[in-house]
């Protein structure tokens, strides 16, 4: 979509649709006022005799309404104006999106900026806007032959802002709401595209075709030889079952100095995930896909960081493999290395995120971050402690982990911290090896965290546990493409680049 932003009266803009605010209890936002004035009180006219009450979300389609120059006004409630809040923000954006879209004015001018959103300044109201236009029509149908895309979907619209000094805070705004509403779109196409065609190697095609893409952006892919000489002994023992063949994929972001530290990013890549050995039951197994939604977050992010052309270095590395049950697979009690050179006794072979990421942690310390951000689906019980709401959030470094829950709060995509105590850490000991690869049932995700912990010694490091929040099931099943706001909030705030 193309998005712009501008000033000056609402009823003097020239445009296929305005989107203007009204509250419950028949208030008018400023710009539904300005209208209501223009157009005589028609609006106060509809409202008077009921035809929107204002609820969150709702919308009413107005053609020809006098006064002004817009071809059509759309109205769209939201609710009481006083618990205005960030969430009924974002669902009478996301809903007067989706109207726009079946209106066919293929145009808009969106004056919902304005809104008095409690504790969040213009840049946040305008980016947020921005961020949800870019996703709210989002549709997965590369697999139909006959896919049916709206007649005449939203293409353009101008965010109104109310005063000319405005433009200038809500430009950049506009760009990074932007930039997070596309790398969340990617991040849902790699998701939602099947195993049989989103494999190791395609994940790497992916990051080549980033590259292609942003001159500050270049692609590094190993394959297995590469793998094997890199001693990833642990990717490789998961890769060992499967006949499609592993990848690294590792991409770097350059915005700024080449002397800046790096902030690494870690995305587990197992683009299916049948157990293993230990197979899981096939119930819902079709989800197992969205393992690799990790990765598809770090491509996401980078993507973002590049187009909105944040000041700072990132390197992403991405371990990729399937997880699959075979003559060649690794057993349950098999002891395997690893880059790091801790062995590690794999019980469960159904815990095979911790073993690539243990290799891909390993070889992003050799890039000397200054911080290192890991996220992979990774376990169940993630699902049972949180939902489907946040993100379950671990690390070693308390400012980092501040930085992203704060971030996560502002981007609407939150997560919550979960500790790692050496009581966690213990129920890992193995009798055989230095580490086992699961810590029995009891705190699952903690245990899984401690487990990465191990790998990420000498590093500022945070772990997402995203298998909660990183795609839908039932009717709206698919990718939601997070955490890409949750961590290019982040990334903006580490580059200064708050809007
Ligand atoms: N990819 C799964 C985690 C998962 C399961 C995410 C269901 C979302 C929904 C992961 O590889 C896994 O299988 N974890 C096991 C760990 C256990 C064997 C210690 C799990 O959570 O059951
Ligand atoms: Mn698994
Ligand atoms: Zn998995």
């Amino acid at each position: 979509m193309e998005l712009k932003t501008k000033s000056g009266d609402p009823v003097r803009q020239r445009t296929a649709c305005l989107v203007v605010g009204v509250y419950e209890r028949r208030r008018l936002s400023d710009a539904a006022r300005a209208v209501d004035t223009a157009s005589d009180g028609y609006l106060s006219g509809l409202l008077r005799r009921g035809d929107l009450e204002g609820q969150v979300g709702q919308t009413l389609l107005l053609p020809d309404v006098p006064g002004v120059r817009a071809d059509r006004v759309l109205l769209v409630g939201l609710g009481r104006e006083r618990d205005l809040n960030e969430r009924s923000y974002r669902k009478a954006v996301a809903q007067a999106a989706q109207a726009l879209d079946s209106a066919g004015a293929g145009e808009a001018t969106v004056c919902l900026a304005e809104l008095p959103v409690r504790g969040r300044d213009l840049g946040w109201r305008v980016a947020s806007a921005a961020e949800t236009l870019e996703t709210a029509g989002y549709r997965f149908d590369t697999f139909k032959s006959q896919p049916q895309p709206p007649r005449r979907p939203l293409r353009q619209a101008t965010l109104a802002v109310p005063r000319r000094a405005d433009l200038r805070r809500a430009q950049p705004a506009v760009t990074l709401g932007q930039a997070t509403g596309r790398g969340a779109n990617l991040a849902r196409d790699l998701g939602n595209t099947p195993a049989n065609v989103c494999t190791p190697t395609y994940l790497g095609e992916q990051a080549e075709a980033l590259a292609a893409r942003f001159d500050a952006v270049e692609a590094e892919v190993l394959g297995p030889d590469a793998i094997a000489e890199q001693g990833m002994a642990a990717l490789r023992a998961v890769a060992d079952g499967a006949q499609t063949p592993p990848r690294l994929v590792v991409l770097h972001y350059r915005g700024a100095d080449a002397a800046q530290a790096p902030l690494a990013l870690v995305g587990k890549g197992v683009t299916f995930d049948s157990g293993g050995i230990s197979i899981k039951p096939s119930e819902g197994m079709d989800e197992m896909k969205y393992d690799m939604a990790g990765a598809a977050a770090v491509l996401g992010t980078v993507h973002a960081a590049a187009e909105a052309g944040l000041p700072l270095n990132l390197a992403a590395v991405v371990p990729a493999t399937e997880n699959m049950p075979d003559g060649r697979a690794t057993r349950p009690g098999d002891i395997i290395g690893s880059r790091d050179g801790q062995r590690i006794e794999v019980l469960n072979t159904d815990a095979e995120g911790r073993l690539v990421l243990a290799d891909a942690l390993s070889y992003a310390r050799d890039l000397q971050p200054a911080e290192v951000i890991d996220m992979a689906t990774l376990t169940g019980s993630a699902i049972i402690g949180l939902g489907h709401h946040r993100h379950a959030v671990m690390g070693n470094a308390p400012g980092l982990l501040r930085d992203l829950l704060q971030a996560g709060d502002r981007a609407g995509d939150p997560g919550w911290e979960l500790p790692l105590d050496e009581a966690y850490d213990e129920q890992l000991s193995s009798p055989f090896a230095d580490v086992a690869n699961i810590g029995g049932r009891p705190a699952g995700t903690i245990t899984a965290g401690c487990f990465l912990q191990r790998f990420a010694h000498g590093l500022r490091w945070a772990h997402l546990d995203i298998a909660g929040t990183a795609w839908r099931s039932g009717e709206r099943k698919g990718a939601t493409g997070r955490p890409v706001p949750l961590l290019t909030h982040f990334l903006a705030g580490r580059a200064g680049w708050s809007p």
